[in-house]
This record gives structure tokens, C-alpha cells and sequence, in this order.
């Protein structure tokens, strides 16, 4: 059977497209989230964008190599959840849509490439899959901060970072004003990670 005609191919061209939507769909929240003042929020939204354009590689890339002959067009339905309203609310259908690609899609679509002998594509597939949940936790909390007003504050100290002037502070919660460059609490971001350098 040629590559084309399994339904792992369809697979992984309706998974790289929902990933290319995605990818943009964060790179948009992320503007948003900037323009509302937001910077740790957009610095998170800018991350998962990446992450899913890079999905979207993979799943393309399974699509190019495996292929003897050009690609076929493939049809793909897809339903995409188009949500108003202000930041955190807006990030609420998104948020049901990482954890259904995590839990439901993505493994669904693993054991279907098992079945038709691809383990390596399986193996992407469930990788994917651990992205998305982590994903979706990731957005739930941050939602959760920002409904309760907790996006700045943290029960144990961390790294807080202007992304303006790059001044950080280890504290249970952020200035409310840079205290080097004097931009507003907005433009702080959490640095989770201390580089070597
Ligand atoms: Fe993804
Ligand atoms: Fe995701």
C-alpha cells in the first residue's frame, strides 16, 4: 500500500495543518497579550507558539520522507474554536483544545500509525501528545493567576525579570514598578530557568 493511501498520511497532514493554526493562533494571543500589558503572559503564549510550528515540522517532515512520489492534496476538516472577549476567558477554548489533542487525537492517531507498521511516526505522535498536556497545564494555571489576580505573585521566592531593562529580583511576588527602569508590573516576566552565564 502505497504511503498516501494509509490513513497515517491523513493523519499527519490534518496534524500539520491544526499545528500550523496553532502556532498562529499563539503568536496572535501573544501580540494581544503584549498590547494588554502582559509580558509574562505573552513570553509563555510566544513559547507554545514556537512549540507548535515545530510540531508542525515533524509531522511534515514524517510526510516528505516517507513519500516515494509527490504529496497527494489531502482534504482536511477541522474544527477550530473562535472565542472573544477578554484574556483569560479567551484562552478557555484553547485550553480544552490542548488537553483533547494530548489525551484524545494525538493517541488515537499513535496506536492507528502502530497498526499500519510506523512505530517511529507512533512514537512522534505520543510525544506530541505529553507537548499539549503540558501545554494545557501550562495555560490552566496561568488562567487561573490571572482570574485571581496571582499572576505576579508565587508561594515559594523566583526570578523576576524586566523584559525591558533585564533588571531581576528574587522575591515572592513582582514590583509593581521596575525598580531600574521604572516600566509598569506588565512588562515582568518569571525567569524559571538561571543561565550559566
Ligand atoms: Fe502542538
Ligand atoms: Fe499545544
Amino acid at each position: 500500500m502505497k504511503f498516501e493511501e494509509t490513513q497515517t498520511y491523513t493523519n499527519l497532514a490534518s496534524s500539520m495543518a491544526a499545528e500550523c493554526m496553532d502556532g498562529a493562533k499563539y503568536q496572535w494571543f501573544a501580540d494581544m497579550a503584549q498590547q494588554e500589558g502582559d509580558a509574562c503572559l505573552a513570553e509563555t503564549l510566544k513559547q507554545i507558539a514556537t512549540n507548535e510550528m515545530a510540531h508542525a515540522k515533524v509531522f511534515m517532515d514524517f510526510i516528505l520522507e516517507k513519500e516515494a512520489e509527490p504529496a497527494k492534496d489531502v482534504d482536511i476538516s477541522l474544527s477550530y474554536p473562535l472565542v472573544g472577549g477578554k484574556m483569560p476567558q479567551r484562552l478557555q477554548a484553547h485550553i480544552e483544545s490542548e488537553l483533547h489533542q494530548g489525551e484524545v487525537v494525538y493517541p488515537a492517531f499513535a496506536r492507528t500509525a502502530s497498526k499500519e507498521g510506523f512505530e517511529d511516526i507512533a512514537k512522534a505522535f505520543l510525544r506530541v501528545a505529553e507537548v499539549e498536556q503540558a501545554h494545557h497545564a501550562k495555560l490552566k494555571t496561568l488562567q487561573q493567576k490571572m482570574q485571581n489576580k496571582q499572576l505576579y505573585k508565587t508561594e515559594q521566592k523566583s526570578l523576576w525579570k524586566c523584559s525591558n531593562c533585564g533588571y531581576s529580583h528574587s522575591d515572592v511576588k513582582a514590583w509593581e514598578e521596575c525598580p531600574l527602569c521604572g516600566k509598569p508590573q506588565g512588562f515582568v516576566v518569571l525567569k524559571i530557568e538561571q543561565s550559566a552565564y
